[in-house]
């Protein structure tokens, strides 16, 4: 629960806003939620939607309107709208609609809430997220993109189901890109406290053999493209996700996600990708200093020049 006059503002009104509004309204991450889109009667259809279900949510007033005014001094401002990733669409064929969007829409957020944090969700969200650092000038700390901390709930769901344990047993983190050349970081995860490559099964026997891990990583890592050709957008994980994000920024509760943020890579120069950091009131508090191993180490290189690549196409 976070405190009872925080302003959230989810720009987008599509799947992924208005399904992130209602995770984090269910959850009562704010006193009051704004939806913006510049598609009127969906904003509003979405915001009068949400609020005839706040009986059963923890009080709040629910607010959607094509006037950026309604975004005016947010504590948090989360960026969803942007391209639709089609079926065999990569998340990076999206980046020369979203960065030309975020010409046009951060300004004017800027404006009407200086002093907020911001999360952007757009795709590809790693590139996005750098441009609109750049583009606003903004504190990196104050920022940052949703990045892995999805993929992370995706892995660790694959290792619980897998392992048929609790999810809130399973401590591992997908770092880097949120997208195709994202890392697991295997060495680090532990279940039930210990080593994840050390847990045993009700026989004994040894669980997230390498082949398991490789599996689990790959279909982590495709997740979106199942869901996508199954029902044409992902949203319920993402909205989660975003949610939780924003809770953990309004409570001001330290929590440790893989949020993307602008690091200065060594030999690739300054990128924006996904570690663990610590969440908290003022966005990101600092950055969690993970343990990798040279695998992972090699890889997160390799995913750390695959964004780079990408921005500097598009000219971020
Ligand atoms: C996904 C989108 C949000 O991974 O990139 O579902």
């Amino acid at each position: 629960m976070s405190d009872k006059t925080s302003k959230v503002s989810i720009v987008g009104a599509g799947a992924v806003g208005s399904t992130l509004a209602y995770a984090g309204l269910m959850r009562g991450f704010a006193r009051t939620v704004a939806l913006y889109d510049i598609n009127t009667a969906k904003v509003e259809a979405e915001a009068l939607d949400l609020a005839q279900g706040i009986q059963f949510m923890p009080e709040a007033t629910v607010l959607g309107s094509s006037d950026i005014g309604v975004v005016e001094g947010s504590d948090v401002v989360v960026i969803t709208a942007g391209a639709k990733q089609q079926p065999g669409q990569t998340r990076m064929d999206l980046a020369g609609a979203t960065i030309g969007l975020m010409d046009k829409v951060l300004p004017p957020l800027l404006e009407v809430a200086p002093n907020a944090i911001y999360i952007l969700v757009t795709n590809p969200v790693d590139v996005v997220t750098y441009a609109a650092i750049k583009k606003s000038g903004m504190d990196p700390s104050r920022m940052f993109g949703s990045g892995t901390a999805l993929d992370t709930s995706r892995l660790r769901h694959q290792i619980a189901d897998y392992c048929d344990i609790a999810v809130g047993n399973v401590h591992a983190y997908i770092a880097g890109e949120h997208g195709d050349s994202e890392v697991a970081l295997w060495s680090s995860a532990t279940i039930g406290g210990q080593p994840l490559v050390d847990w045993r099964g009700r026989d004994g026997e040894v669980v997230m053999t390498p082949e398991v891990r490789e599996r689990i990583h790959h279909d982590v890592m495709r997740s979106a493209y199942t869901i996508i050709e199954g029902k044409g957008a992902t949203n319920y994980a993402v909205g989660a996700a975003g949610a939780r994000i924003v809770e953990a920024v309004l409570g001001d509760q330290r929590r440790i996600m893989p949020v993307s943020t602008l690091i200065d890579y060594p030999g690739v120069g300054e990128v924006c990708m996904s570690l663990p950091a610590v969440i908290g009131r003022n966005g990101i508090e600092h950055q969690a200093a993970t343990p990798m191993d040279d695998e992972e180490k090699a890889a997160l290189e390799a995913s750390a020049r695959s964004i780079k690549e990408t921005a500097n196409r598009f000219g971020v």
